[in-house]
Formats: C-alpha cells, structure tokens, sequence
C-alpha cells in the first residue's frame, strides 16, 4: 500500500451571541451561543503511510513554532482518537497545519483543526456521526460545533447543535489584541450575567437576513479584554461589534466592503492581527 494525502480547511468560528446560563456540576458552564464559520482558515494536510513494522505514529508539523508537535496538539489527538474508535492500525500520521487562525483568540482555531482532522479521516474511513460526535466532544466543547461549521446555536457546553439559516451577505472585521487569554480561567472568573441576548429577536433577524439588525443585537456575556478594539471597529463604520468566545478577537460586521477595508486598513496600524472575512 502506498502513502496518501488528505486535505482539509479548518475554518475560523466567531461567536454572534454568547450567554453563559451558570455552573454545572462537572466544573464546565451551561452556555446559549450562536456560532457562524468565516472565510478564515487553516489549512490541513494529513499524510498516511503505512508503517513496515505496523506500530503507527502520530505527529504534527506546522508554519507556527508556538504550536506543539505530539500529542499536545488537538489535531494530533483527534487523529490518534479517531484510529483507536475506528480500529484503523498501521499507519504514520503526519498532520501539517498552515496555520492561519491566531492562536488563543477565541476564534476556535485548535477546535476547528481537530474538527478537520475528524472531518478528513472520515471521509476515508467511514464512521458513524454519532461517534465522531462523541470523539469531536471528548476533545472539546467547540469541536462538535466545527465539525458541522455554518451558523448554529449551541446548547448544554456546546456539544447541543441546531443549525440556522446562513447569514446574509456581509464583511466580518476580525481584530485580535495581542492579549492571550486562557479559556479556562476566564470561564473561572466570570460573573453571570443577568441580561442576557434576545434570541427571539436575533433568530428572527437572522430568518429576515437583516444584517444591520442581526449586528445590532450581537452580544457577549465575558467582559471585553480589550475594551479599545470594539470602539474602533465602531468608529470604522461597524453595524454592530462584540468579542468573540473568551476573547480577546473581537469582531465588527460591515455591509459595505468598501468600508469594512477601509476598516481593516484603519485597524492594522493598531492591531497587527486584522482580517477582512466573510461567512462560510
Ligand atoms: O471544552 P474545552 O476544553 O474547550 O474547554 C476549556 C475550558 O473552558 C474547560 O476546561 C472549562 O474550564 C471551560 N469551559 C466551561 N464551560 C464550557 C466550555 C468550556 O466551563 N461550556
């Protein structure tokens, strides 16, 4: 048998609206969240060679230093999880991500990686949704929301998915302050808020594809890490703007393009790490 490649985009998520309901018993939070792909990605090559000595190997390599190489990557463990539920052995496993999607960011970029890889040895090895439900889960409370991707709202840590009608044509202003931020710890401090999104309101403006009212009531229960970054997406002409996840990316929505560049120009002299996307 001869070694064979398989590739796959690993799309960005942004969190439209986010309310965090309370604690649950097993230490993660119950979440209401409405989570939408955009045209920012990573990009996945997954090398299988079978192995001579038929023990497998799994290993990463990526354009991002930062980024671990064993199984410390979710890719990586996505990969090794996946062949143990499929009973698929023999294999080496090189997984190079191009990586595209800052890190940390609140932007799902690991989830979204292991989501692909999920996606991708499927595609080859067929397993039934239900598991690789359960195996996108294991990995994390975002990886079942990627491996579908589109708008959907997330319910229970995320893993209960409905998805929604797309958005409507629009720019998505991703701005990410050089700010890392622990998802883990900010779920630690946060305070539960009493106001909370109006679902009714939003899934209605997303069912009319009223874009300047879907932005309008785009909203985030964790505080703002960088409170400077929304306003200058608001200054920039933004419909609407709010953080994304934990933060610190935060994001504004544009109905004009030729707007939203000016805005990605405007904030790229601030923030280096700005892109001009749309929905996937
Ligand atoms: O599920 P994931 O590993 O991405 O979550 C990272 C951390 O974020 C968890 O260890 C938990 O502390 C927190 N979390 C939470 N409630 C969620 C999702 C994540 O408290 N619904």
């Amino acid at each position: 048998m001869k070694s064979f490649a398989l590739r796959e985009n690993a799309y960005a998520k942004v969190n439209l609206a986010l309310d965090i309901l309370g604690k649950r018993a097993d230490g993660y939070h119950d979440l209401k969240t409405m989570m939408a792909s955009v045209s920012l990605c990573d990009y996945l090559e997954i090398t299988l060679t079978p192995c001579a000595d038929g023990r497998e190997r799994f290993a990463a390599e990526s354009n991002n230093p930062a980024l671990p190489t064993d199984d410390n990557n979710l890719a990586v463990k996505a990969a090794r999880m996946f062949f143990l539920a499929a009973g698929v052995a023999g294999y080496e496993v090189h997984i190079r991500i191009e990586k595209r999607i800052p890190v940390c960011a609140g932007l799902g970029g690991g989830s979204s990686d292991a989501a692909a890889v999920l996606r991708a040895l499927s595609s080859r090895f067929p397993m039934p949704e239900s598991i690789l439900e359960s195996l996108a889960l294991n990995l994390g409370s975002d990886v079942p929301y990627c491996l579908r991707g589109g708008v959907c709202l997330a319910e229970g840590r995320g893993e209960r998915l409905t998805p929604l009608p797309s958005l409507p044509d629009c720019h998505i202003v991703l701005t990410v302050p050089p700010v890392r931020v622990s998802t883990a710890a900010a779920f630690q401090s946060v305070v539960v808020p009493a106001m909370k999104t109006d679902w009714v309101l939003l899934t209605d403006a997303l069912r009319r594809r009223d874009i300047a009212a879907i932005a309008g009531y785009m909203k985030n229960s964790f505080p703002d890490v960088h409170s400077d970054a929304r306003e200058c997406l608001r200054r920039a002409g933004a419909l609407g703007t709010v953080m994304s996840g934990s933060g610190p990316s935060v994001f504004g929505v544009f109905h004009d393009e030729a707007i939203a560049n000016q805005a990605v120009r405007k904030l790229r002299a601030i923030f280096l790490n700005t892109f001009l996307t749309k929905p996937v």
